[in-house]
């Protein structure tokens, strides 16, 4: 076995094939191993003349195949199997050697992971990747965490393979902080895809039942959307779906569909850690509490006679002028979104020092991503014009741009209660924004009932210190 191969990759499943053979073809030698022998030698059957791949059968084989220091993929499923692949591959490398875990793991265990190997001397990159099969093959956004020292020799390789920003031809990859901050960055990425996949679920929705518009008009303006500000991936998509025919029964594919929709776990975990960091991400929350009631058969089945309103018929122009404001809505609403995630991946990084650029992720983002889009260009000019952003919606041209939209934005949102079409995320987004910029909150009156019930103390506008009211007595107040 010669030992030439500059990566290996473990975990031949449809990912890991393709980021096997993007390195390949990118004329890196490439080292295979599957637990599976079989899927190996496919592999190198049908893909072999894209560059050089060395096929090994024991995992001895396969690290022996690697030129040093080690530098060794795992692409398996996330939790118990990386566990187990690890275990197997570690007693085998040497300190300097890297362990690559490209899955979407928990950010928790990617941490626990690196500070078990960097005892033995190995370095563990916890690396996110996006962009599906198509960018695993072709050029996705890659978000390494990890040892910095590990990227000097990783990273010019990963520059290669990654996607390239279409407005500067910048990689989509960078070191995005030391040990679980790539997974961490990954994972908040996933829960901004949700709230995208949310929002322009709604636009559909509203699309559909409030303006009238079959599957087939709502891709035209989906397709005339995606020339404008709202470019993007899944804007693009969302038109070809919609367009989609079914064969069998010549019906728009989105009806055929079963309305259940599915998640592997990721947008769940944005919100639960957003909890325990105390950020609001509500965006991200409507987005994982719509899925999962999506698939309660049984609920929804019991609530269908429940009474709604009486449908408002629109006119061919209100219609339309009704689609441009869906369209105000849903850029306002996506701001919002990106403002939560963004949000999340500082509290992030405050807790756990990981200093992370947040220009530099919104730079990654541009290419290769499911959340690829025209938008993170203005994300990454507006960190540009000030690093210390406190929110993107502090940025002046988000700020100038929701100003525009608000008064569409509250519209859509009143047309949609009016009609009773569900828009939580429209309403959550619009929500935060007035939350955030309101002079006064009812947490003043939260913390009164607490103070009642609890004796749980306040702090006063005019002074410094703790008090607290005697409610069960003479209601005088007293310093705690
Ligand atoms: C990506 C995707 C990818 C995957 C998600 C889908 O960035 O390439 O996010 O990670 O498609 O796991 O997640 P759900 O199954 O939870 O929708």
């Amino acid at each position: 076995m010669s030992t030439s191969a500059q990566i290996g990759v473990t975990g031949l499943a449809v990912m890991g094939r393709n980021l096997a053979r993007n390195f390949a073809r990118n004329g890196y030698t490439v080292a295979l191993h599957n637990r599976t022998v079989s899927k190996t030698h496919e592999l190198v059957e049908n893909f072999g003349d894209e560059g050089d791949f060395i096929a090994a059968e024991t995992a001895k084989e396969f690290v022996e195949a690697l030129e040093r220091p080690r530098r060794l993929v795992i692409m398996v499923k996330a939790g118990g199997p990386t566990d187990a692949v690890i275990e197997e591959f570690a007693p085998l490398l040497e300190p300097g050697d890297m362990i690559i875990d490209g899955g979407n793991a928990h950010f928790a265990d990617t941490r626990r992971r690196e500070k078990a190997l960097r005892e033995q001397g190995i370095h563990f990159v916890g690396m996110g990747v996006s962009g599906g099969e198509e960018g695993a093959l072709h050029g996705p956004s890659i978000m390494p965490g990890g040892p910095r020292e590990s990227y000097d020799s990783l990273g010019p390789m990963l520059e290669k393979i990654s996607a390239k920003a279409a407005s500067d031809g910048a990689p989509c990859v960078t070191h995005v902080g030391p040990d679980g901050a790539g997974h961490f960055v990954k994972m908040v990425h996933n829960g901004i895809e949700y709230a995208d996949m949310q929002l322009i679920g709604e636009a559909y929705q509203l699309l559909r039942d409030v303006a009238g518009y079959s599957p087939a008009q709502i891709a035209d303006i989906f397709r005339t959307w995606n020339t404008g500000r709202l470019d993007s991936y899944l804007i693009e998509i969302t038109a070809e779906v919609l367009a989609h025919v079914d064969a069998a029964t010549g019906k728009p594919f989105v009806d055929v569909v079963v309305d259940q929709a599915e998640q592997k776990g990721t947008g769940r975990w944005t919100v639960q850690i957003a909890l325990d960091l105390g950020v609001p991400v509500s965006g991200i929350a409507e987005a994982v509490f719509a899925r999962s009631l999506s698939g309660h058969a049984d609920l929804r089945a019991a609530s269908r006679g429940l009474a709604g309103p009486k449908p408002t018929a629109l006119s061919d122009a209100e219609a339309a002028a009704f689609a441009d404001r869906v369209e105000q809505a849903l850029y306002a609403s996506k701001i919002v979104s990106y403002t939560q995630g963004f949000h999340e991946i500082q509290a992030g990084s405050d807790e756990y020092g990981w200093d992370i650029d947040l220009g530099a992720v919104s730079s990654i983002w541009r290419g290769g991503c499911i959340i690829r889009a025209a938008f993170l260009d203005r994300i990454r000019a507006a960190y540009d014009a000030r690093a210390d952003l406190p929110s993107l919606l502090s940025d002046e041209t988000f700020a100038r741009e929701i100003a525009e939209a608000q008064d569409d934005w509250r519209e859509v949102i009143i047309a949609a209660t009016r009609d009773g079409v569900a828009v939580p995320g429209f309403s959550a987004a619009l929500a935060y924004y007035d939350a955030l910029r309101a002079e006064r909150l009812p947490a003043a009156l939260t913390q009164g009932q607490r103070d009642f019930f609890g004796a749980h103390t306040y702090r006063r506008v005019d002074r410094e210190g703790a008090f607290h009211t005697l409610w069960g007595g003479d209601r005088s107040e007293v310093t705690e």
